[in-house]
């Protein structure tokens, strides 16, 4: 049994593994891993587990059996977090923590995914894992009132994975969003004002099953390699695509969004031996666009 992330192999046995948010983009990724590594996932979306019903976790934790649970449920829509801050704090935060607490309590490690959100993104420098946290919006702090509710209830049994845009073929992705206005329109305007790491689930679900292998205690940042603004990641998704459509750039205040976003997420690690290393942002596009020729 191994998985390889950029050339690192690690040998493991079979695994059980509870997956929660189970019908969300990361998960499927995850789930999709987690077998094809051989190991027994348990994967079990909101309709079968609310993470915040605190008996409800109790009781699917025990049944699970499981060495480690990996926690990819969260409230994602980050403007909606703003007028709903209440319900995301117990999705992200408390549900968060206590499915931790269950864990614990089962002897079970926990792998919590967690987001460059919690970040402000004044740094024009890569972000790493003990650079002060400044959540801008609600959503980054229920994002970061997990990370704390974790640590809290699982001392030294978690890991904490920050990764950064998310896109994958199982969910809405910025990627077929512009595929489809791409189709629709002659020009599309994307902010240039926002740089991150764009990160294909593909990979950070092989990266998160590795690190359930392994288990670091503590933060790691997990991204696609290299960086971007939006408008540069449209720009190559049209290429890419071979869509006739004229991408130009905008500006974020323009779109006057509900939720404020970091305008540098760049996450970076000084965790190198601990943090998988995924391949450049622009490999997993292709991955997903052969996905999308797939379907
Ligand atoms: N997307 C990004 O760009 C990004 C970037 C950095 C970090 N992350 C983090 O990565 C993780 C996975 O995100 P994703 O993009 O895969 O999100 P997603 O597609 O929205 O999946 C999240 C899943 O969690 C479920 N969920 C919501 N509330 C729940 C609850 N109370 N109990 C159980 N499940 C619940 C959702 O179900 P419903 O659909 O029924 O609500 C959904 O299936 C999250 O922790 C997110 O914060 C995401």
């Amino acid at each position: 049994m191994a998985t390889a992330i950029l050339g690192t192999a690690y040998p493991t046995a079979p695994m059980r593994l509870l997956i929660t948010g189970a019908a969300g983009m990361l998960a499927h990724d995850v789930t999709d891993a987690a077998r094809a590594a051989g190991h027994e996932p348990v994967a079990l979306s909101r309709a079968e587990l609310d993470i915040t019903d605190r008996a409800a976790v109790r009781n699917a934790v025990d049944s699970a059996s499981a060495e480690c649970v990996i926690n990819c449920a969260a409230f994602t829509d980050v403007d909606g977090c703003e007028s709903r801050e209440d319900e995301a704090h117990a999705v992200n935060g408390t549900g968060a923590g206590s499915l931790a607490a269950a864990a614990a309590a089962a002897g079970a490690w926990t792998l919590h995914v967690s987001s460059d959100y919690v970040f402000d993104g004044t740094k024009s420098r890569p972000y790493v894992e003990t650079d002060p946290v400044r959540p801008m919006s609600a959503y980054g702090r229920s994002k970061l009132a997990g990370e704390s509710a974790v640590a809290e209830a699982a001392p030294g049994r978690h890991t904490i994975v920050r990764s950064s845009w998310l896109f994958g073929a199982h969910g809405r992705s910025f990627p077929a969003t512009i595929l489809r206005l791409a189709g629709e329109r002659d020009q599309l305007t994307v902010v240039d004002d926002q740089v991150g790491c764009p990160t294909f689930t593909g990979h950070l679900g092989r990266a998160l099953i590795e690190l359930a292998e392994r288990c670091p205690a503590g933060i790691v940042h997990v991204a696609g390699a290299g960086q971007c603004s939006w408008f540069e990641f449209a720009r190559e998704i049209v290429r890419v695509s071979g869509r006739d459509c004229d991408v130009v750039p905008g500006k974020t205040a323009d779109l006057a969004r509900p939720a404020p976003r970091p305008a540098y997420s760049v996450l970076g690690t000084e965790r190198p031996a601990d943090a998988p290393r995924l391949a450049p942002w622009q490999e997993g596009l292709a991955e997903f666009m052969t996905l999308q020729v797939a379907s």
